[in-house]
Protein backbone atom coordinates (compact mmCIF):
# COMPACT_ATOMS: atom_id res chain seq x y z
CA UNK A 1 0.00 0.00 0.00
CA UNK A 2 0.97 3.16 -0.69
CA UNK A 3 2.14 6.03 1.51
CA UNK A 4 0.67 9.06 1.69
CA UNK A 5 2.67 12.87 1.38
CA UNK A 6 1.02 16.08 1.58
CA UNK A 7 3.83 18.81 0.19
CA UNK A 8 3.57 22.57 0.05
CA UNK A 9 5.17 24.99 -2.59
CA UNK A 10 5.10 21.84 -4.81
CA UNK A 11 5.48 23.81 -7.70
CA UNK A 12 9.09 24.82 -8.30
CA UNK A 13 12.59 25.14 -6.30
CA UNK A 14 13.06 21.99 -3.48
CA UNK A 15 9.28 21.58 -3.44
CA UNK A 16 9.43 20.33 -6.89
CA UNK A 17 12.20 18.15 -6.99
CA UNK A 18 10.71 16.85 -3.71
CA UNK A 19 7.50 16.17 -5.68
CA UNK A 20 9.63 14.13 -8.41
CA UNK A 21 11.62 11.73 -5.91
CA UNK A 22 8.53 10.46 -3.85
CA UNK A 23 6.53 10.02 -7.17
CA UNK A 24 9.69 7.94 -8.70
CA UNK A 25 9.95 6.04 -5.23
CA UNK A 26 6.82 3.83 -6.23
CA UNK A 27 5.76 4.33 -2.49
CA UNK A 28 4.13 7.28 -2.26
CA UNK A 29 1.32 8.94 -3.54
CA UNK A 30 1.84 13.07 -3.02
CA UNK A 31 -0.73 15.59 -2.83
CA UNK A 32 1.08 18.49 -4.60
CA UNK A 33 0.24 21.75 -3.08
CA UNK A 34 0.75 24.92 -4.66
CA UNK A 35 -0.55 28.46 -4.99
CA UNK A 36 -1.64 28.41 -8.84
CA UNK A 37 -1.83 24.96 -10.22
CA UNK A 38 -3.07 26.42 -14.23
CA UNK A 39 0.89 28.24 -14.03
CA UNK A 40 2.58 24.81 -12.29
CA UNK A 41 3.68 23.05 -15.83
CA UNK A 42 6.11 21.39 -14.48
CA UNK A 43 3.89 19.86 -11.72
CA UNK A 44 0.92 19.58 -14.23
CA UNK A 45 3.37 17.20 -16.59
CA UNK A 46 4.64 15.22 -13.73
CA UNK A 47 0.63 14.56 -12.96
CA UNK A 48 -0.05 13.41 -16.56
CA UNK A 49 2.84 11.19 -16.53
CA UNK A 50 1.63 9.58 -13.40
CA UNK A 51 -1.89 9.95 -12.74
CA UNK A 52 -2.01 7.38 -10.03
CA UNK A 53 0.44 8.72 -8.03
CA UNK A 54 0.10 12.31 -7.48
CA UNK A 55 -2.75 14.68 -7.17
CA UNK A 56 -1.91 18.46 -7.34
CA UNK A 57 -4.15 20.63 -4.92
CA UNK A 58 -4.64 24.47 -4.98
CA UNK A 59 -3.07 25.94 -1.84
CA UNK A 60 -2.44 29.01 -0.16
CA UNK A 61 -1.05 28.19 2.90
CA UNK A 62 -2.21 31.73 4.32
CA UNK A 63 -5.21 31.28 3.78
CA UNK A 64 -7.43 29.53 6.25
CA UNK A 65 -9.85 28.13 3.70
CA UNK A 66 -7.80 27.52 1.30
CA UNK A 67 -6.39 25.10 4.13
CA UNK A 68 -9.74 23.57 5.03
CA UNK A 69 -10.19 22.94 1.40
CA UNK A 70 -7.24 20.76 1.02
CA UNK A 71 -7.98 18.93 4.82
CA UNK A 72 -11.29 18.21 2.90
CA UNK A 73 -9.84 16.95 0.20
CA UNK A 74 -7.96 14.40 1.79
CA UNK A 75 -11.18 13.36 3.54
CA UNK A 76 -10.45 10.74 6.59
CA UNK A 77 -7.57 8.91 4.97
CA UNK A 78 -4.33 8.61 6.50
CA UNK A 79 -1.42 10.88 6.23
CA UNK A 80 1.93 9.15 6.61
CA UNK A 81 3.82 12.62 5.82
CA UNK A 82 3.34 16.32 6.25
CA UNK A 83 6.14 18.52 4.49
CA UNK A 84 5.94 22.06 5.20
CA UNK A 85 8.20 23.73 2.48
CA UNK A 86 6.98 26.50 1.64
CA UNK A 87 8.75 29.58 2.15
CA UNK A 88 9.26 33.29 1.58
CA UNK A 89 12.07 35.32 1.83
CA UNK A 90 11.30 39.46 0.95
CA UNK A 91 13.97 41.32 -0.29
CA UNK A 92 13.39 44.37 2.59
CA UNK A 93 14.73 43.52 5.66
CA UNK A 94 18.09 45.12 7.12
CA UNK A 95 18.30 48.13 9.01
CA UNK A 96 18.13 50.51 6.62
CA UNK A 97 15.62 49.17 4.31
CA UNK A 98 13.11 47.16 6.73
CA UNK A 99 9.36 46.69 5.43
CA UNK A 100 7.08 45.91 8.25
CA UNK A 101 4.25 44.90 6.55
CA UNK A 102 6.63 42.21 4.40
CA UNK A 103 7.43 40.75 8.09
CA UNK A 104 4.06 39.99 8.99
CA UNK A 105 3.91 38.53 6.28
CA UNK A 106 6.52 36.37 6.04
CA UNK A 107 5.73 35.00 9.48
CA UNK A 108 2.30 33.86 8.29
CA UNK A 109 3.99 32.03 5.39
CA UNK A 110 6.95 30.78 7.14
CA UNK A 111 5.71 30.48 10.83
CA UNK A 112 1.98 30.15 11.30
CA UNK A 113 1.06 28.26 8.08
CA UNK A 114 3.47 25.41 8.86
CA UNK A 115 0.74 25.32 12.54
CA UNK A 116 -1.92 25.59 10.95
CA UNK A 117 -1.46 22.70 8.33
CA UNK A 118 -0.47 20.34 11.55
CA UNK A 119 -3.62 20.95 12.78
CA UNK A 120 -5.86 21.02 9.66
CA UNK A 121 -4.15 17.69 9.04
CA UNK A 122 -3.54 16.47 12.49
CA UNK A 123 -6.74 13.59 12.37
CA UNK A 124 -5.26 11.93 9.33
CA UNK A 125 -1.76 12.00 10.96
CA UNK A 126 -3.29 9.67 13.69
CA UNK A 127 -4.26 7.11 11.26
CA UNK A 128 -0.94 6.81 10.01
CA UNK A 129 1.48 3.69 11.38
CA UNK A 130 4.46 6.24 11.38
CA UNK A 131 3.49 9.94 11.00
CA UNK A 132 5.91 12.57 10.45
CA UNK A 133 5.48 16.05 10.43
CA UNK A 134 8.26 18.01 9.09
CA UNK A 135 8.78 21.57 8.33
CA UNK A 136 11.90 23.41 6.09
CA UNK A 137 13.31 25.33 8.61
CA UNK A 138 16.48 27.21 7.57
CA UNK A 139 20.18 27.57 9.54
CA UNK A 140 19.15 31.33 9.66
CA UNK A 141 16.64 30.86 12.50
CA UNK A 142 19.61 29.13 14.11
CA UNK A 143 20.02 31.11 17.63
CA UNK A 144 23.00 29.22 17.72
CA UNK A 145 24.68 31.48 15.06
CA UNK A 146 25.12 35.30 15.85
CA UNK A 147 24.22 36.99 12.43
CA UNK A 148 22.46 40.14 11.52
CA UNK A 149 20.10 41.24 9.31
CA UNK A 150 17.55 39.04 7.31
CA UNK A 151 15.69 40.04 10.13
CA UNK A 152 12.16 39.06 8.83
CA UNK A 153 13.32 35.42 7.76
CA UNK A 154 15.26 34.76 10.57
CA UNK A 155 13.02 35.46 12.87
CA UNK A 156 10.13 33.27 11.42
CA UNK A 157 12.57 30.64 11.07
CA UNK A 158 13.07 30.50 14.52
CA UNK A 159 9.58 30.86 15.61
CA UNK A 160 8.75 27.99 13.59
CA UNK A 161 11.48 26.25 14.91
CA UNK A 162 10.03 26.70 18.37
CA UNK A 163 6.67 25.61 17.06
CA UNK A 164 8.33 22.70 15.94
CA UNK A 165 9.64 21.93 19.40
CA UNK A 166 6.13 22.57 20.82
CA UNK A 167 4.28 20.24 18.62
CA UNK A 168 6.77 17.46 19.11
CA UNK A 169 5.75 17.75 22.86
CA UNK A 170 1.86 18.07 22.82
CA UNK A 171 1.70 15.34 19.73
CA UNK A 172 3.93 12.53 21.23
CA UNK A 173 1.00 11.33 22.51
CA UNK A 174 -0.33 11.24 19.15
CA UNK A 175 2.83 9.25 18.22
CA UNK A 176 3.43 11.67 15.55
CA UNK A 177 7.15 12.74 14.98
CA UNK A 178 7.61 16.17 14.32
CA UNK A 179 11.34 17.86 13.08
CA UNK A 180 12.50 20.34 11.60
CA UNK A 181 15.12 20.92 8.86
CA UNK A 182 17.44 22.89 7.30
CA UNK A 183 17.67 21.94 3.46
CA UNK A 184 21.17 23.55 2.81
CA UNK A 185 22.15 27.03 0.90
CA UNK A 186 20.48 25.73 -2.51
CA UNK A 187 20.30 27.35 -5.90
CA UNK A 188 16.88 28.35 -6.24
CA UNK A 189 15.09 31.49 -6.65
CA UNK A 190 15.12 31.97 -3.13
CA UNK A 191 19.08 30.90 -2.33
CA UNK A 192 20.12 32.55 -5.54
CA UNK A 193 22.91 31.71 -8.11
CA UNK A 194 25.73 31.91 -5.93
CA UNK A 195 24.12 28.90 -3.52
CA UNK A 196 26.52 25.69 -2.45
CA UNK A 197 24.03 23.07 -3.80
CA UNK A 198 21.58 22.50 -6.53
CA UNK A 199 17.77 21.56 -5.13
CA UNK A 200 17.79 17.89 -6.55
CA UNK A 201 21.09 17.01 -3.63
CA UNK A 202 18.89 18.97 -1.57
CA UNK A 203 15.81 17.22 -2.10
CA UNK A 204 17.86 13.61 -2.29
CA UNK A 205 19.28 14.04 1.12
CA UNK A 206 15.67 15.46 2.67
CA UNK A 207 14.04 12.28 0.97
CA UNK A 208 16.55 10.13 2.26
CA UNK A 209 15.84 11.67 6.28
CA UNK A 210 12.22 12.09 6.42
CA UNK A 211 11.42 8.37 4.77
CA UNK A 212 13.88 7.22 7.40
CA UNK A 213 11.91 8.78 10.64
CA UNK A 214 10.23 7.23 13.14
CA UNK A 215 8.88 8.83 16.73
CA UNK A 216 11.95 7.93 18.49
CA UNK A 217 13.37 11.42 16.14
CA UNK A 218 10.76 13.70 17.58
CA UNK A 219 12.11 17.12 18.53
CA UNK A 220 15.48 17.01 16.57
CA UNK A 221 16.70 19.68 13.58
CA UNK A 222 18.20 17.99 11.38
CA UNK A 223 20.17 19.11 8.23
CA UNK A 224 19.20 17.54 4.69
CA UNK A 225 22.25 15.58 4.78
CA UNK A 226 21.25 13.60 7.99
CA UNK A 227 23.51 15.51 10.23
CA UNK A 228 22.05 17.46 13.98
CA UNK A 229 21.42 21.04 13.75
CA UNK A 230 21.84 22.97 17.21
CA UNK A 231 18.85 25.19 17.69
N1 LIG B 1 17.04 27.94 -1.06
C1 LIG B 1 17.72 27.98 0.07
O1 LIG B 1 18.95 28.20 0.07
C2 LIG B 1 17.02 27.71 1.39
C3 LIG B 1 17.82 27.72 2.55
C4 LIG B 1 17.20 27.47 3.77
C5 LIG B 1 15.85 27.21 3.82
N2 LIG B 1 15.10 27.23 2.68
C6 LIG B 1 13.67 26.93 2.79
O2 LIG B 1 13.34 25.89 1.91
C7 LIG B 1 11.95 25.99 1.52
C8 LIG B 1 11.85 25.93 0.01
O3 LIG B 1 12.59 27.02 -0.52
P1 LIG B 1 13.06 27.15 -2.04
O4 LIG B 1 14.50 27.53 -2.01
O5 LIG B 1 12.62 25.96 -2.82
O6 LIG B 1 12.23 28.46 -2.44
P2 LIG B 1 11.50 28.92 -3.79
O7 LIG B 1 12.13 28.30 -4.99
O8 LIG B 1 11.41 30.40 -3.68
O9 LIG B 1 10.05 28.25 -3.64
C9 LIG B 1 9.19 28.68 -2.62
C10 LIG B 1 7.89 27.88 -2.71
O10 LIG B 1 7.02 28.31 -1.65
C11 LIG B 1 5.76 28.59 -2.25
N3 LIG B 1 4.96 29.57 -1.49
C12 LIG B 1 5.31 30.82 -1.12
N4 LIG B 1 4.28 31.41 -0.49
C13 LIG B 1 3.26 30.51 -0.47
C14 LIG B 1 1.94 30.54 0.03
N5 LIG B 1 1.42 31.62 0.66
N6 LIG B 1 1.17 29.43 -0.11
C15 LIG B 1 1.65 28.34 -0.73
N7 LIG B 1 2.89 28.25 -1.25
C16 LIG B 1 3.69 29.34 -1.11
C17 LIG B 1 6.09 29.11 -3.65
O11 LIG B 1 4.95 29.11 -4.47
P3 LIG B 1 4.73 30.21 -5.65
O12 LIG B 1 5.42 29.65 -6.86
O13 LIG B 1 3.26 30.28 -5.79
O14 LIG B 1 5.35 31.50 -5.20
C18 LIG B 1 7.16 28.09 -4.03
O15 LIG B 1 6.56 26.89 -4.43
C19 LIG B 1 11.45 27.31 2.12
O16 LIG B 1 10.76 27.06 3.32
C20 LIG B 1 12.73 28.07 2.41
O17 LIG B 1 12.57 29.02 3.44
C21 LIG B 1 15.66 27.47 1.46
Amino acid sequence: MLQTLVLTGANRGIGLELTRLFVASHDWFVHACCRRPDDADALRQLAGDHPDRIAIHALDVTDAGSVADLAAATGAAPVDLLLNNAGILNPHQTLDDLDFDAWEQELRVNTIAPMRMALALRANLRQAANPRIVTISSQMGSLARPKGGAYAYRSSKAAVNKVTQGLAVDLAGDGICVVAMHPGWVRTNMGGPEAEIEPIESAQGIFAVVTGLTRADTGRFLTWDGREHAW
